[in-house]
Order: C-alpha cells, then structure tokens, then sequence
C-alpha cells in the first residue's frame, strides 16, 4: 500500500523562533495516523527542528542540497551533513530552485543519485509551466522532467522515492490545478513508471500534487485516486491551515 504524504515546504521563512512557534503549534493539533507528515524549514534551522519533534511522528526534510560530498563549495550543504543532523529527507528539483538557481535535468539527475547512495528519500518535484499547457506541451515536458532527472535509478531505489507534480502556474499563485487535472497528469505519471520499470513501481510509489493547496480545496484532490497527498507551500506556515490538510484525506 503507498503511503499518503503531506509535506511542508517552508521555503525561505521562518527564523529559529518563528520556527519553534510553528512547530509548537503543531504539536498540539491532532493529524491522522494514516497520513505521514513531513516539515521542511531552512537550513538554519533542521537541527532544531528535529529536535524539537523527537516525541512525535513528523518527519524534517532539507529543502535542497548539493550533489558532491564536501569541498570548495561555498554556500553549499551536503548530504552527509544533512544526515549528521539527522535529516534523511531532502527535496530536490522544486519549481523555484529550477528557474531561479537554474537547476537543470541533468544536474538533479546527479543530486537524485547523490541523495540515494546516502541512503536519503528524495521527494522529487517537477511540472510544467503556464505556456506548455497552453500549447499542450504538458505530458511531453513532464514525461521528460522525469526521464532525465529521475528514470535512470535502479528499480530497487524506487522505495526511497516520492514524486511531487507541481504545475508551476498554480505554485504561490492561489490558481489550483483541478483536481480532474491534477489526476490526469498523476495517472499518466503512474503510467510512465509502469512502461519504464514495472506496474508494481507504479502502484507503489507515492505521487504528491503542490500548487495552491488549501484547507478548502485539499479534500477533493486528494479524494482523487492517483494523489496521494500534497506538497504544500504558503498554507504550510499556518499550523490551523496545515493540521486541515493534513486531515483532508476521507
Ligand atoms: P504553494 O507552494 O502551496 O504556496 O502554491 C507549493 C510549493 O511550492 O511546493
């Protein structure tokens, strides 16, 4: 059975007092036992967090990292320092780390590979932008998205792999994909697995659909039945807005 996932992804907010405020907050908030819960903060801060969340069941992810080991590389965070505070969890290719520090295919490829043999999940996100959907481009960019960043890995890493589409007009933009939209895409993902690896990879790996997802609109996509969760942005700074989606899942 594949897990159902919701992630936070805090993106570049929340210093170490905002920090302890919101994972406070969430402590105390009743979230589903049948929903893993994953929270992402900066850097700065993943050590703490953790800490902070020993006596519970959500689980830290780094936001990004490098793909070499350690060296003359300034600004950057590795693996291996990620895990020596306990971080196991790292998302890789979201929207904005592809178009504003212009991570390419190829580059993420060699951080997916990175993060596997460090023994890491990766929570790998991709999506298309406003004009390939326009243009009807969508399956095409994502099919490639995917072959390129991730189709390489060995069938066995799969189990170490959770997918987050994330069409990047609904990303920040409070426009949601539809969820009928969000299905189609998650189904024709699970159908590119099933040709590249197997039907049992397919069936078993989580797909998470980020874009504007709310308390108000979480219920009826995960209701659909490729989705298995959310990887959320703005609403994941709000503990009441984040424990709702969490809980969204009928
Ligand atoms: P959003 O961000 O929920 O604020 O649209 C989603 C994401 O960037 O992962």
């Amino acid at each position: 059975m594949r897990k159902k996932i919701v992630a936070g992804n805090w993106k570049m907010n929340c210093d170490i007092t905002q920090t302890y405020e919101l994972l406070d907050q969430l402590k105390e908030k009743e979230l589903s036992d049948d929903v893993e819960v994953i929270v992402a903060p900066p850097f700065t801060n993943l050590q703490s967090a953790n800490q902070a969340l020993l006596d519970t069941d959500i689980l830290v992810a780094a936001q990004n990292m490098h793909q070499v080991a350690n060296g003359a590389f300034t600004g950057e965070i590795s693996a291996g320092m990620l895990q020596s505070v306990g971080v196991s969890t790292v998302i890789l290719g979201h929207s904005e780390r592809r178009a504003m520090f212009w991570e390419t295919n190829e580059l993420l490829a060699s951080k997916v590979n990175t993060a596997l043999e460090n023994d890491m999940t990766v929570i790998f996100c991709f999506g298309e932008e406003l004009e390939d959907r326009k243009s009807d481009n969508h399956f095409n960019v994502v099919k490639e998205q995917l072959e390129e960043g991730l189709y390489h890995i060995e069938a066995a890493s799969w189990s170490h792999i959770v997918l987050a589409y994330e069409p990047v007009w609904a990303i920040g933009t409070g426009e949601t994909a539809s969820p009928e939209q969000a299905q189609e895409m998650h189904s024709f993902i699970r159908r590119t697995i099933a040709d590249k690896y197997s039907s049992d990879i397919a069936q078993e790996v989580s797909i998470l659909y980020g874009g504007s997802v709310k308390p108000g609109n979480a219920k009826e996509i995960f209701g659909k039945p490729d989705v298995d969760g959310g990887l959320i942005g703005g609403a994941s700074l709000k503990a009441d807005d984040f424990a709702a989606i969490v809980n969204a899942f009928e």
